[in-house]
């Protein structure tokens, strides 16, 4: 552990851990998002003393009025910097604010907390660690006799909040600048997310449609495209090499030249062709048209990865203190065993590439043995064929509950690495797939991140019809990763 975050009602008491702190960290640091009028918690004279540092990163007049403006950057900002901070200083230690315009600070610092993913250290006011105790499960209590190796042995919180998560997939898009291309240059959501993207300096983007409707669009809204390269397919410098590159991806399969040349007037062939000759890295594309016409093209010129022999689709399941994956939920109506088992281990390998330690669950009406029917065989075959994947975590036929409950699962399956704790679902239709996540995002708040497309050679991502333009942005950053 090299953070906490504390929750003071006294100086005193933020004064005695931070002593404590600094006589084991050489390098520590006091973070206190909104600095008060004396600086950070009055620790100017203390910080000197002890070798102290401290640092905020905004003021408080500036800090409420971002709140105000847009409460989900504020958090995120603070995210972004305490990472920082993570990796310059030994030990972090995130002081609480104490005032915050009007509002109640109680609140917006236990969210503050759970949306950095630390634990919660509060001194010695009981009703309100009550309460913290019902809202928070990584809470614990502090005074001056409190010793540290106590407070530093508490229980890690183990999850990603929703916000760490898309902070995270911008950090790690960063790393290396990939092109993405966005096809739907007349939609006004993808305008709107091209700006932010290109804010966030995180991808680069090539944008289709009428260059001049594109231009006019984007100063209507207000948005600067000078950084973006925009192709109208049809009518650019690229069609002849896209429709011979279609033609020669497509000839066996009995296209001429002059059907590549008709087709690629078609947006999405267009983009997914600009992705095939290494003019882009990725596209994201269907928020105006359906997951048939924006998968197609790249099933028939992109094609599977070696050794992969289906595409499917995925979802990072974004809930209040942990990201999921669920799949299919996209691409396969009717996988057969060999698809499924295949599924599980795609999924879990893109789990993993995004920094979680997968256990598959491979979901059913039935636990182990206890139920029978054709499509329990379907999952009791995948299981079979799932042992051919070295190193895949899995197990199944399981039902959801026993997947994620551990008192379900020591009396369905004890003996199981996964039940009660499993992270990837596969599911064993893509009726059951979709129906899922749709329930899960619709009526349990999560934000719903894809779909992945996972087994193509190429990064070639779908948006929903509905999507936000935050679905649009998280997207585009997957599909970045995805292409490092
Ligand atoms: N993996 C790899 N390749 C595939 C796959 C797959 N899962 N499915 C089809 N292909 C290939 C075929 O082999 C074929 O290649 P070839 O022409 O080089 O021989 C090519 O794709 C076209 O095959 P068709 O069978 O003609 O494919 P079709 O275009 O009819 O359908 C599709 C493929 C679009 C994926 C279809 O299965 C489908 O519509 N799936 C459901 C999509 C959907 O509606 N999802 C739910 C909504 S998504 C959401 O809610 C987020």
């Amino acid at each position: 552990m090299n953070a906490i975050y504390f929750q003071k009602q006294s100086r005193e008491s933020l004064d005695n851990l931070a002593i404590k702190l600094s006589k084991k960290y050489s390098n520590i640091v006091v973070f206190q998002a909104l600095a008060c009028e004396d600086g950070v918690c009055g620790l100017n004279k203390l910080s000197k003393e002890h070798n102290i540092k401290t640092e905020y990163l905004y003021d408080s007049a500036t800090g409420v009025k971002e709140y105000l403006k847009n409460e989900n950057t504020f958090y995120k900002n603070i995210i972004i910097k305490v990472n920082e901070l993570k990796a310059k200083y030994d030990f972090v230690l995130v002081a609480s604010f104490g005032v915050f315009g009007g509002l109640d600070t109680f609140w917006i610092n236990l969210k503050l907390s759970k949306e950095l993913n630390l634990n919660y250290v509060i001194d010695n006011d009981l009703t309100k660690f009550e309460f913290a105790k019902i809202h928070h499960k990584y809470a614990s209590l502090y005074n001056e006799n409190t010793s540290l190796d106590e407070l530093l042995n508490l229980k890690k919180p183990d999850y990603i909040s929703p916000m760490a998560f898309e902070v995270m997939l911008e950090s790690k898009a960063k790393e290396n600048v990939k092109t993405i291309v966005l096809p739907e240059g007349n939609d006004e959501r993808i305008l709107k997310a091209a700006s932010i993207l290109l804010e966030g300096k995180a991808v680069k983007l090539i944008i289709l449609g009428n260059n001049k409707e594109i231009a006019q669009k984007a100063s209507d809204l207000g948005i600067d495209l000078d950084d973006v390269k925009t192709y109208n397919p049809g009518n650019s410098s690229l069609d002849d090499e896209c429709a011979n590159a279609l033609y020669e991806a497509r000839k066996s399969k009995g296209m001429s030249l002059e059907q590549a040349k008709e087709l690629i007037k078609d947006r999405n062939y267009f983009g997914t062709l600009l992705v095939h000759l290494g003019y882009a890295d990725a596209m994201v594309s269907g928020a105006a048209c359906s997951t048939a016409d924006t998968i197609r093209p790249a099933l028939q010129i992109v094609k599977t990865k070696p050794g992969v022999k289906s595409v499917s689709g995925g979802f990072f399941m974004c809930l209040s203190d942990k990201v999921w994956y669920f799949a299919d939920c996209a691409v396969n109506p009717n996988p057969t065993p060999e698809n499924l088992a295949e599924i599980a281990s795609v999924s879990a390998a893109t789990y993993k590439a995004f920094g979680f330690e997968p256990r598959v669950a491979m979901l059913s009406y039935s636990t182990a043995n206890s139920g029978s029917g054709v499509s329990v065989d379907l999952v009791k075959q995948a299981c079979e064929l799932a042992k051919s994947y070295e190193g895949l975590n899995y197990d199944g036929p399981i039902q959801f509950d026993a997947a994620v409950d551990i008192a379900t699962a020591s009396k369905k399956m004890p003996d199981s690495k996964v039940a009660g704790k499993a992270n990837v679902f596969v599911f064993p239709d893509l009726n059951a797939g979709n129906i899922a996540y749709k329930a899960v995002q619709r009526s349990a708040g999560a934000i719903a991140v894809g779909p992945v497309l996972q087994g193509l050679n190429k990064p070639i991502n779908d948006l929903s019809r509905g999507c936000l333009v935050e679905d649009i942005v998280n997207t585009c950053l997957i599909s970045a990763i995805q292409a490092q």
